[in-house]
């Protein structure tokens, strides 16, 4: 008896100590459970079925060409499947257009971490003059030359009152309600037993324990809210497209970057902080419904989740400092992309397009 619990003991002491760097640094997986909307900003059911109007109704953008699901489209994972977003008529986009799926639990929004509310997020884009280049002040006449949204926003704000400020509140209240559940993450961190397949499982034993990827990728949203400098690779595109670095170098004006006009790469979360370790650090960004979000990383340079998984297994871009190599074998790699295609997918959103008014 006491043979067999000495030994139990050595056996717990050693498993303990080889798994400590991992545990140390890991942080802890949540499953999905409320939505957190804003007390100032409550999602009312009238608010945000009309959040889901504005977010389809193309009079957002200058020309009346696009909307937010142009760029975050439902068939496409609410990404556009591109590798660089789309733009407004003559110009380029220079980043990857993220999914909004789960954004209610994003604490920095953009790659760079730029907004910090989806109230705010919204004016942005329908400013970007590489986006939806569209004046506010225009946007609220227009809104309002509708009796149709005049009613709702009564209905919603109390008066028929159509500002930037509602529009943004509205669409963020939609935004909010767009979550994957019942992952089969979800049931396994909620005590259920059988749910992953056996290839999923050993997938999910290397993503919290040799393949690091809780160190960053925990909480509810799969990530820590922070940022990193992985050195992913450019895309291509950024050297040899004149309209990128056009809009590369607007970006970085209008950030305060004194040398924008010699600027050849995107320099991250850096152009916000002005602070060095910020250089070309990203925002880390949710891994729920990943098989459906690709192309991956902030300029989408990598297609498919393989080519994810071999670069974080060679410890990541050159120079880097944040990651280190996994050695993973063939098997271990396939395992880690079955559980990410399998065990982070949510149950189909139910999901009606709006009659726009
Ligand atoms: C022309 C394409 C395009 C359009 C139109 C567009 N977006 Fe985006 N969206 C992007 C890109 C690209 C990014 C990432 C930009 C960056 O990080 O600098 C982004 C980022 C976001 C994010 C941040 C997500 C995160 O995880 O950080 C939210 C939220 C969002 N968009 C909502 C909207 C809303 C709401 C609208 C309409 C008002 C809209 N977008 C219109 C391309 C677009
Ligand atoms: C040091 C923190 C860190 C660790 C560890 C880490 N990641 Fe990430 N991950 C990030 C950041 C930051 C990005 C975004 C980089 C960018 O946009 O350039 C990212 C991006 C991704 C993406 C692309 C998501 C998208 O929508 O574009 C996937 C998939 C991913 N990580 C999976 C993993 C897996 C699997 C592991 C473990 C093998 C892992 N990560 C380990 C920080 C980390």
């Amino acid at each position: 008896m006491t043979r067999i619990k000495m030994a139990g003991r050595i056996f717990l002491n050693v498993a303990f100590i080889l798994s400590l760097p991992v545990m140390v640094m890991a942080g802890k997986l949540d499953p999905m459970g409320e939505i957190p909307h804003p007390a100032d900003n409550p999602g009312t059911p009238a608010k945000i079925e009309l959040g889901k109007k504005l977010f389809f109704d193309r009079r957002l953008s200058g020309d009346g060409t696009m909307s937010c699901a142009t760029c975050h489209d439902p068939q496409q994972g609410f990404g556009d499947g591109l590798d660089i977003s789309q733009n407004y008529p003559t110009t380029r986009n220079w980043r990857n257009a993220p999914t909004i799926l789960n954004v209610a639990f994003v604490n920095h929004l953009f790659h760079d971490g730029r907004s910090a509310t989806l109230e705010e997020q919204a004016l942005v884009p329908m400013m970007s003059a590489f986006e939806m280049n569209q004046n506010l002040d225009y946007v609220e006449e227009e809104v309002r030359s509708v009796p149709e949204y005049v009613d709702e926003f009564t209905v919603v704000f109390g008066d028929g009152d159509i500002t930037r400020q509602r529009i943004g509140m509205a669409i963020a209240a939609f935004e909010r309600t767009l979550v994957s559940r019942d992952t089969q993450l979800d049931r396994v961190l909620q005590g259920e037993k059988n749910v992953l397949s056996p290839e999923a499982e050993k997938g999910y034993a290397l993503f919290t324990g040799k393949g690091r990827c809780t160190q960053c990728h925990y909480g509810v949203g799969l990530s820590d809210n922070s940022f990193h400098a992985l050195q992913v690779k450019e895309n291509p595109e950024h050297l040899t497209d004149p309209r990128i670095a056009a809009t590369r170098r607007f970006v970085a004006k209008i950030n305060g970057y004194a040398e924008y006009r010699t600027l050849a790469e995107d320099p991250g979360r850096y152009l916000m902080t002005k602070s060095s370790e910020d250089w070309k650090a990203f925002k880390t960004p949710t891994l729920r419904d990943i098989a459906i979000t690709g192309p991956y990383m902030h300029n989408g340079v990598y297609a498919n989740l393989d080519e994810v998984i071999e670069f974080f297994n060679a410890g990541g871009g050159e120079g880097n400092s944040a990651l280190q190599p996994l050695h993973l074998t063939g098997e271990e790699k396939q395992q880690l992309r079955t559980f990410l295609e399998q065990g982070l997918a949510g149950a189909p959103i139910e999901f009606s397009y709006p009659k726009i008014p």
